[in-house]
């Protein structure tokens, strides 16, 4: 199956000479849903992971499904002020604007294995922040999992040295 095939591209999004890579049109397709799933599982399940991290919000989508399957705790990274209990956090860049990404403190109870998961990888502000989160919070990231990666903006020249990274597509 070629995941192409299920994203849609939208020109001029959220601003103009962005190529927005719309994964809403995957999710509503229950085969490409599940192959997806299926494929980062194949793919990071040798990692040996003990929580999944998904980032706000396109990174819940697959990231706690992938929990599920791996047989992982699900731990969400999220956007300034939405985490209820004390809070680490880390300030990034993105392809458009800037933003904040929160975890909780005790977000591992026992601390473990972590895999990061996210729709996309851009320049890799957000991934690299999510990463610098768990760490602080007492995690050890093995690896990320995206389904699209943007190889043009080089975001895994900011991902940590060491976890592997998995994308199923690339633009
Ligand atoms: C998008 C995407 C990634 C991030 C990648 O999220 O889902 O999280 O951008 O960009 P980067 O590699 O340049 O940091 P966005 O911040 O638009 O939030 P959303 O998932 O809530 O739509
Ligand atoms: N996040 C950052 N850049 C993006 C893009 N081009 N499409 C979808 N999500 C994004």
């Amino acid at each position: 199956m070629d995941l192409k095939d299920y994203i849609r591209t939208v020109p001029d999004f959220p601003e103009p000479g962005i190529l927005f890579r719309d994964i809403t049109t995957l999710l509503h397709q229950p085969q490409a849903l599940r192959y997806t799933i299926d494929s980062l599982a194949e793919q990071t399940g040798s990692l040996g992971a003990d929580y999944v991290v998904g980032i706000e919000s396109r990174g819940f989508m697959f990231g706690t499904p992938l929990a599920l399957k791996l047989g992982c705790g699900f731990v969400p990274v999220r956007k300034p002020g939405k985490l209820p209990a004390a809070v680490f956090k880390e300030e990034y860049t993105l392809e458009y604007g800037k933003n904040a990404l929160e975890i909780h403190q005790d977000a591992f109870v026992v601390p473990g294995r972590v895999l990061v998961v996210d729709d996309l990888l851009a320049t890799g502000g957000t991934a690299a922040a999510a990463a610098q989160l768990v760490e602080r919070a007492g995690g050890t990231v093995v690896g990320f999992g995206f389904i699209i990666e943007l190889t043009f903006l080089n975001g895994r020249a900011k991902l940590p040295e060491g976890p592997s990274a998995v994308a199923l597509v690339s633009y």
